[in-house]
């Protein structure tokens, strides 16, 4: 996993405006951010937008990703698919940080039908800023990890 602050964006249609935000509140914070769509409203298909952004994490090329949907359960569900990645969906910034400190989540998942603009900015800031514990929750990690062997 790399150490970079590169991360990547993605949502589906229901998700636009506020996946952009995001891109422009991190990256005023000095994060290399990727934001890969989509950017028109049509309705599209969040497992696609939910792997695409997980394949680039799980790659080793961004330190973490954030993906939006609806509700952020839908594109969850896609990016746990793939190997590697540990995404958790958020709605309050103790669990943004607990999953980050407990769980080493390398992603980040929010609903933009059920959190508002201004929580939704707290939680990423929440995720970005927490850091692993290790130790007893490695050990944990660890199983998670063995599950996709
Ligand atoms: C799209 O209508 C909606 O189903 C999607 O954004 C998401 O909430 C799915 O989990």
């Amino acid at each position: 996993m790399t150490d970079s602050k590169r991360i990547v964006l993605s949502s589906d249609h229901a998700a636009i405006a506020l996946r952009q935000t995001i891109a422009k509140h991190i990256a005023a914070q000095g994060w290399d951010v990727v934001d890969i769509g989509p950017t028109t409203p049509e309705s599209t298909h969040y497992p696609k937008h939910g792997e695409a952004a997980a394949q680039r994490v799980a790659s080793g090329d961004f330190r973490f990703g954030i993906i939006l949907c609806g509700t952020g359960q839908g594109i969850m569900m896609a990016a746990n698919k793939v190997k590697d990645v540990r995404c958790g969906v958020c709605s309050d910034t103790f669990s943004a940080r607990m999953i980050r400190q407990h769980n080493d989540a390398n992603m980040l998942s929010l609903g933009a039908r059920v959190t508002g603009e201004d929580l939704a900015l707290e939680i990423v800031d929440a995720f970005l800023s927490a850091e692993f514990e290790g130790g007893r929750h490695g050990t944990r990690v660890d199983m998670i990890k063995a599950l996709e062997r």
